[in-house]
């Protein structure tokens, strides 16, 4: 039987047989291989005979496969405590060295190794980051489980439009160079696979909401999709996102909540996943070396990390931001790009700015103009602004946004019709504020800014397996 390769690592058990099977990471002086399986960071050495036969010596090369049998036994060098003394080697798949893509004398670039994002699994980096993935993955559901939400799979296929923002990506049957027409020339959704205009959705809040008046606490947690144009390194066409709603919180609780949550996951992370955050925070520290001095954040990523676990956000509303932006030496100097003035959205350096420069630390703003906010949100006294928030977090901007929901059908009917949002298609939301509507909340954080945040990693593409963004759905 197969052992892992972490279990050997972290056991402290010496002299006794084991099967181990992975990839070779390096052969040295023939006869020393760092052999890997993925359970953890670390390569187990396998000591090998140097009587072995030459035609299994001259297929031990990078990436190749292997089976070995042998003894783990206290190691004779320095660097590890033990390693396997090998009795059998098996070749299970030849690797070729010339064409090998990870084989570079030079460390691959990150870019590199996003269009090998098919071997790219097999790097240390990558490595650790999705173990981190895994891991936040998993202490989403433990968090949501431990407090008694229940889990909602809400539809990927959808007729509605959740925020309005008009970003979808259609769903359909229809032959698309000649669909067919209604008498007005205009195309004949009748027939088409739904027997209406069909989306694939971006957000599952709306469907979240409607379990929310039973079950009180739930969430859902799956594929989201936008198709806006946005060649960042923090949008992505397909990503995930984590939404709970809760019935009766207010935005207040909404927040300690979204607030909890943040913190549970890192913590979660940086429990079980020590190695590998340890590994990229290193990663990290000689990426900022590369950096003009000025340039260099002044955390590195584990102290980033326990800075937010141990200090509670910093909450402002809208107009303190703006206040706040106006009054900044960036402004005055006339170096954002986008204005600043109440009214308009803020743009990613203006969320920088509060976060890293201004407060040193993560953001709520809550409390947005009406007019730069989604229909569901709830309408505050002042008639002016919405019980939105957004969470900012350094190096990344927004990373959660939510609201308190509009619970008053008129109001909500009302502003649904400002805003062009057709109320007909949405009968059935509206009927959860006519049938025993409650206040209630919610937020959708997105899954992969909190692992670009947890590894530290920069690029939104390098934190999913198979990244979608404009111009690129290779895999
Ligand atoms: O602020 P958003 O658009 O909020 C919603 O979708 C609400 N329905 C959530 C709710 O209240 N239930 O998106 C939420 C989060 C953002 O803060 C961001 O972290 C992430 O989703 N996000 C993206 N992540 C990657 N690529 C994109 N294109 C993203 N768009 C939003
Ligand atoms: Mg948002």
């Amino acid at each position: 039987m197969r052992t892992k390769i972490k279990t050997i690592l972290t056991g402290d058990g010496v002299d006794y047989k084991v099967n181990v099977k992975g990839w070779v990471r390096s052969f040295r002086n023939n006869q020393f291989i760092a052999l890997n399986d993925g359970s953890c960071m670390g390569n187990i050495q396998v000591v090998i005979d140097l009587a072995t036969d030459e035609e299994v010596t001259r297929n031990i090369t990078n990436g190749a496969s292997i089976s070995v049998d042998g003894t783990v036994v206290a190691s004779q060098g320095r660097g590890q405590r033990v390693e396997i003394k090998a009795e059998t080697i098996k070749i299970l798949g030849t690797c070729d060295s010339e064409s090998y893509p990870l084989q570079l004398k030079n460390k691959p670039s990150l870019e590199f190794l996003r269009e090998k994002a098919h071997l790219r699994f097999r790097t240390n980096t990558f490595g650790a980051v999705f173990r981190v993935r895994h891991a936040l993955a998993y202490a989403v559901h433990k968090f949501f489980n431990d407090r008694g939400f229940v889990y909602v799979h809400t539809p990927i296929i959808t007729a509605s439009d959740a925020e309005g923002a008009g970003e979808m990506f259609r769903v359909t049957t229809l032959p698309f160079d000649n669909p067919p027409r209604t008498e007005s020339g205009s195309i004949n959704y009748k027939e088409d696979f739904f027997g209406k205009s069909t989306n694939l959705t971006v957000s599952g809040q709306l469907e979240a909401e409607l379990a929310a008046m039973n079950f009180s606490e739930v969430y859902t947690f799956g594929p989201t999709f936008r198709a806006e144009n946005s060649n960042t390194a923090r949008h992505l066409a397909e990503f995930w996102m984590i939404e709970p709603e809760v019935a009766f919180n207010d935005i207040n609780d909404n927040m300690d909540l979204a607030e909890d949550f943040i913190r549970y996951l890192i913590e979660h992370a940086m429990a079980h996943n020590r190695e590998d955050i340890e590994f990229l925070a290193q990663r990290l520290a000689d990426e900022e070396k590369q950096k003009p001095q000025n340039e260099r954040s002044e955390m590195g990523l584990i102290e980033k990390l326990e800075f937010v676990i141990n200090n509670k956000f910093e909450r402002i509303t809208y107009t303190d931001a703006i206040n706040i932006l106006q009054s900044s030496t960036p402004y005055k100097k006339k170096k954002f790009q986008y204005e600043v003035k109440w009214g308009a959205d803020l743009q990613s350096e203006h969320e920088r700015y509060l976060v890293e420069k201004h407060f040193k630390k993560p953001v709520i703003v809550t409390d947005y103009p009406e007019g730069i906010k989604s229909f569901y949100m709830r309408m505050n006294d002042d008639g002016k602004t919405v019980a939105a928030m957004d969470i900012l977090a350094p190096g990344i901007g927004e990373i959660v946004g939510g609201s308190q929901r509009e619970e008053r059908l008129d109001k909500l009917t009302e502003r649904m019709e400002a805003m062009n949002i057709p109320a007909d298609e949405l009968s059935w939301y509206l009927d959860t504020r006519r049938f025993g509507t409650v206040p209630h909340s919610g937020f959708g954080l997105g899954f992969e800014r909190m692992v670009l945040f947890v590894t530290g990693m920069t690029n939104i593409r390098d934190v999913i397996p198979f990244p979608r963004t404009p111009k690129n759905a290779e895999f």
